[in-house]
């Protein structure tokens, strides 16, 4: 399948990265994965647990007194630079691993995810030699300067839906800091990462700089999460998860950095141009490449009523174009739900919208209700794009993070209304408002409680731009510059004049 990952058609079995070698689990247990279109096992991961991550750590912490941290920022730079040529060079075998492991389109994934790796790995070799402190008059004398500096080691956890992206977003920011990492990938589609942890060592980073342990989150990602030499976490993944987090850590103090669910309103108002709108707020939650398995989904669609039916009909028209199947196939455009318990939770939502009163305006069949009887893909883990109709924003379907083709229409009057409904939630990540009225654009953006607000588009996403939430969709940044203050502290140095 690629030069980078030895596959010969039966069972891909990449290994952890440990203090520059590359090794199995110390238990000797591996864990499936699954290529989600047809639900067979493709690959092994190695099952990591405590003497893996405490391997790992150690390494890390060597790495980062013995040379890492001193080492000068424009020759981190370079080895950045060469990481970012590297993933550019194989930037086709990776995308068809990860696209093979999470089950979202090959076109999607080399198209979107893997140009903004590399460039987020120029980007932040960029910042590597801009990192500055301050000088504060306290005089007179003393003399007072602030020393920023790296963390230490950092834990990098990392979910299963866009895993080389979210990476790139956070290790590209540790290590021009001059941060040394543990990554811990998602069990379910560890695949790319552990590959590309190949790309680290031809890169030329010193053993310990990077390391990767796959394990199960209850396994490897909560020995990380305890363990006292790592300094900082960094997470994407579910609300749930990230509260266990914050429990687990407790005892060692670190600082937390949560990327987490949503449940994003994306507002139409009347006076919006229509065909803008269709596309972005269908493109937005249930016609995408990684069938809605993304955090920023615009999962509620606030709809201004006299557009109401208009809207409905124009998005539904265009769900008869959606063509599931082989996530590889150029013909496809929405790939399955990525592994099998993921694929239940959005089964059963289907059912709760109906059980809530929703109406259903299309979707709703998964499974081998959508092939023909023989197809390889019917025992994948596919759903149908599906929209509620009716829907009101006190449903379970309204309030809770499904993570899949499935959106809900809610109808609203006024734009108070809508910024009411909008902030009616516990998540509050990102938000999208269709609009030709500048003013009305310009009252909104400060009014919707979210990380992120999008005027006539939506998922803009830069590696320059912070990005995050607020409320329970986290805290603390990930890319542009404000991301790399959480991986420095600062120092503050006083020195006595004696005058
Ligand atoms: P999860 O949050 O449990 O998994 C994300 C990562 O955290 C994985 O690497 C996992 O192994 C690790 N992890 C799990 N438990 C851990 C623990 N106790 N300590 C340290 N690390 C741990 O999410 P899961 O179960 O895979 O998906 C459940 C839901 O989470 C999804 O249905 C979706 O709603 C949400 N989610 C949100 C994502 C986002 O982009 N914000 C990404 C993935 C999931
Ligand atoms: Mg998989």
């Amino acid at each position: 399948m690629s030069e980078l990952l030895e596959w010969n058609g039966e069972l891909a079995r990449p290994l952890n990265l440990i203090d520059g070698v590359f090794q199995p689990a110390d238990s000797g247990q591996w864990l499936d994965s699954t290529d989600p279109s047809t639900g067979s096992v493709w690959a092994q991961v190695p099952a990591g647990e405590e003497a893996d991550v405490d391997a790992a750590v150690s390494a890390a912490k060597r790495a980062f007194h013995g040379s890492w941290r001193d080492t000068p920022a424009l020759q981190r730079a370079a080895l950045l630079r060469s990481a970012a040529a590297l993933f550019e060079e194989h930037a086709d075998e990776l995308a068809r691993i990860e696209t093979r492991d999470n089950g979202r389109i090959y076109a999607e994934t080399r198209a979107g995810d893997l140009p903004a790796v590399y460039q987020m790995f120029h980007y932040w070799a960029g910042a590597a030699d801009k990192i500055q402190g301050e000088t504060v008059r306290v005089g007179p004398g003393s003399f007072n300067f602030t020393l920023p500096e790296p963390v230490g080691v950092v834990a990098v956890i990392v979910p299963w839906n866009a895993p080389l992206s979210i990476l790139a977003a956070k290790l590209g920011a540790a290590l021009a800091a001059g941060c040394t990492a543990v990554v811990k990938p998602a069990e379910q589609a560890a695949c790319s990462i552990l590959t590309a942890a190949k790309l680290f060592e031809r890169a030329g980073f010193p053993a310990g700089v990077v390391n990767v342990v796959c394990g199960t989150g209850a396994s490897a990602g909560d020995a990380l999460v305890q363990h006292r030499d790592v300094q900082k976490i960094t997470f994407t993944g579910s609300t749930d998860t990230a509260r266990r987090i914050t429990e687990s850590s407790a005892q060692t103090l670190k600082p937390l950095a949560f990327e987490l669910g949503g449940k994003s309103a994306n507002i139409v108002f009347a006076d919006a141009d229509l065909e803008a709108a269709e596309i972005g707020v269908s493109t937005a939650s249930i016609f995408t490449g990684g069938a809605g398995q993304t955090c920023v989904a615009g999962s509620r669609i606030l709809i201004q009523r006299p557009i109401y039916d208009e809207m409905l009909a124009r998005i539904e028209k265009r769900a008869a174009t959606v063509a599931l199947g082989d996530p590889m196939a150029s013909s496809t455009s929405m790939g399955p739900i990525a592994f099998d318990r993921q694929f239940e939770k959005v089964r059963s939502y289907l059912e709760l919208g109906r059980e809530e009163g929703a109406e259903i305006v299309f979707g709703g069949r998964s499974g081998e209700e959508l092939f023909e009887r023989g197809s390889p893909y019917a025992s994948g883990y596919f759903v149908e794009p599906t929209l509620f109709r009716e829907a009101r924003n006190d449903m379970r379907i309204c309030r809770e993070e499904i993570f899949g083709p499935v959106a809900a229409v809610i109808p609203f009057e006024s734009e108070e209304e809508a910024v009411a409904i909008a902030n009616d939630s516990e998540y509050g990540l990102a938000c999208g408002v269709w609009t030709s009225d500048l003013k009305r654009a310009h009252r909104m953006v400060p009014r919707v409680e979210a990380g992120a607000v999008w005027v006539n588009a939506y998922r803009r996403i830069h590696w320059a731009v912070p990005f995050g939430g607020v409320k329970n969709s986290g805290y603390g940044r990930d890319s542009g510059l404000e991301s790399l203050r959480g991986y420095l502290r600062t120092k503050s140095a006083w020195i006595e004049l004696g005058e």
